[in-house]
């Protein structure tokens, strides 16, 4: 009998994609994948660094899993940026790991988890991925049947101050647009009508070849391929991150010239201080920033806009905090805003400096920031009540079983009246009520 699996997945969409990744391949070697970690011969998580409360999760989650077990140990593994990380320390911290396979082993997981079934005690693969490896998955390997992440760029090379990303991904690296664009046909094919572009900047993406891309059409390699990828017929395109710096006005161009381009941005500014921001070595001062809104807010379609902010950088004194403040004033809010207050990730430029601000005031900043960011976000909510939106239906309700939820082409929550029929389908909403982080309403037209 084949070897079961159980994967479990922290951290962002390239860790949903990795998981993915590793599903394809772990099948293909022979294993069974399972829902059940009680039960599985081989416990694997996939983990986020991103912040330290992120990184210990998964020695909580192990802890868990073991007292939960019916019958024997498993094999325990750990991969993602946690693995990549720490490394070898991770086997002298919690022995009952056997496997750590950094964020580029992904492939070779069969391998490695084969070595720890037949005895092996401390299997690792820290290295880099294989010369030639395939990116592309097939559409039926998928977490979600509605909506697929393709990632377009992995890594980054920004090494902004406070960040353990460049260190946990490595350096960028694009993939070819080829790729991209035979991946997102089969998709399409397959019944997909979302895809998500994702990468920690997408719009650094600087493919090797730019074979299948039209060379004249925008001033970036990443706005010809999202020209290519809307001439693919996928009905919503959506992308993230754009990094502030690197987003030129291509990208709005070409969001007003195809309607398959959704009307969502996610671009994170951090602080609205010059002094932080410099201090974080973001590479764009706040009027900077501010001329990017600009740009986003004079497209011919409205377009959401997404933000993260961290409060409590080093030296983040309460008049920079003011300034944060005021930024978000002159954005007029954001449709979203994920608010992070600072952990300081060992090894980073950032941590050598005194992380001074206290765990009370950055509680503070961040309630504050919420509340200023809460009174904008209300009446952007209350302008879609009365409007049509269509939304991909994605699944029921998880709090009221009659109603289905999905996103809005504008990557809002929406939730509405419905049966198990509609999943997978794309129909018209119109919204009645605007909650706190999601919209109501009824269904108008279902195909
Ligand atoms: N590449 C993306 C962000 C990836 S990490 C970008 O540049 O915008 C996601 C978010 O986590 C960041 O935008 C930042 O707000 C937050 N973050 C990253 N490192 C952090 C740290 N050390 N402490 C607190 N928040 C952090
Ligand atoms: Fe981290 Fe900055 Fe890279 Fe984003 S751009 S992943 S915040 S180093
Ligand atoms: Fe976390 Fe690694 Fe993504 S640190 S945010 S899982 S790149």
């Amino acid at each position: 009998m084949s070897a079961t699996v159980y994967l479990e997945t922290f951290g962002c969409q390239m860790n949903v994609a990795d998981s993915e990744r590793a599903d394809v391949r772990l099948r293909a070697a022979g294993f069974d994948l399972t829902s059940s970690p009680e039960t599985a011969d081989v416990v694997i998580f996939n983990t986020c660094s991103v912040r330290e409360r992120a990184a210990h999760k998964v020695f909580t989650r192990i802890g868990e899993v073991r007292r939960r077990r019916i019958g024997s140990e498993p094999i325990v593994g750990v991969m993602g940026c946690v693995a990549q990380l720490e490394g070898a320390s991770i086997f002298d911290g919690s022995p009952s790991v056997s496997v750590v396979a950094g964020t580029r082993a992904t492939d070779r997981l069969p391998q490695l988890i084969s070595r720890a079934l037949d005895g092996e005690r401390r299997v690792i693969d820290l290295d880099e991925r294989a010369a030639g490896e395939a990116w592309d998955l097939p559409a039926t390997a998928r977490t979600s049947k509605y909506v697929a992440f393709v990632p377009i760029i992995e890594g980054c090379n920004k090494f902004c101050t406070y960040c353990i990303v460049p260190y946990s991904r490595g350096r960028e690296k694009s993939r070819e647009p080829s790729d991209i664009i035979a991946e997102i046909h089969e998709l399409h094919r397959h019944g997909h009508h979302e895809i998500h572009l994702i990468g920690q900047n997408v719009n650094s993406y600087r493919p090797k070849t730019e074979s299948g891309l039209e060379r004249t059409k925008g001033a970036t390699p990443f706005c010809r391929l999202l020209r290519a990828v809307a001439a693919t017929g996928m009905e919503r395109i959506k992308f993230t991150t754009s990094f502030p710096r690197d987003f030129h006005r291509d990208i709005v161009a070409a969001i007003d010239e195809h309607e398959n381009l959704c009307e969502w941005i996610h671009l994170p500014a951090q602080s609205g201080s010059d002094r932080v921001l410099r201090a974080m070595r973001r590479g764009h001062t706040a009027s900077d920033y501010l001329k990017r809104i600009d740009a986003v807010r004079s497209a011919r379609r409205k377009l959401s806009i997404t933000s993260d902010i961290i409060v409590g950088f080093p030296g983040e004194t309460t008049a920079d905090f003011r300034e944060t403040l005021r930024l978000i004033e002159e954005v007029g809010g954001y449709d979203g805003l994920y608010i992070f207050k600072y952990s300081e990730r060992p090894n980073t430029p950032a941590a050598s400096l005194m992380d001074d601000v206290t765990l009370e005031e950055k509680s503070a900043r961040f309630m504050e920031l919420e509340t200023t960011q809460r009174s904008f976000q209300r009446k952007i909510y209350e302008r879609y009540v009365g409007r049509e939106v269509r939304v991909l239906v994605e699944g029921t309700s998880s709090k009221f079983p009659s109603d289905m939820t999905g996103h809005s082409t504008c990557h809002k929550v929406v939730n509405f009246r419905g049966t198990e029929l509609m999943l997978g389908k794309v129909v018209n909403v119109r919204i009645s009520v605007a909650k706190r982080n999601s919209l109501y309403g009824e269904v108008i037209s279902a195909p």
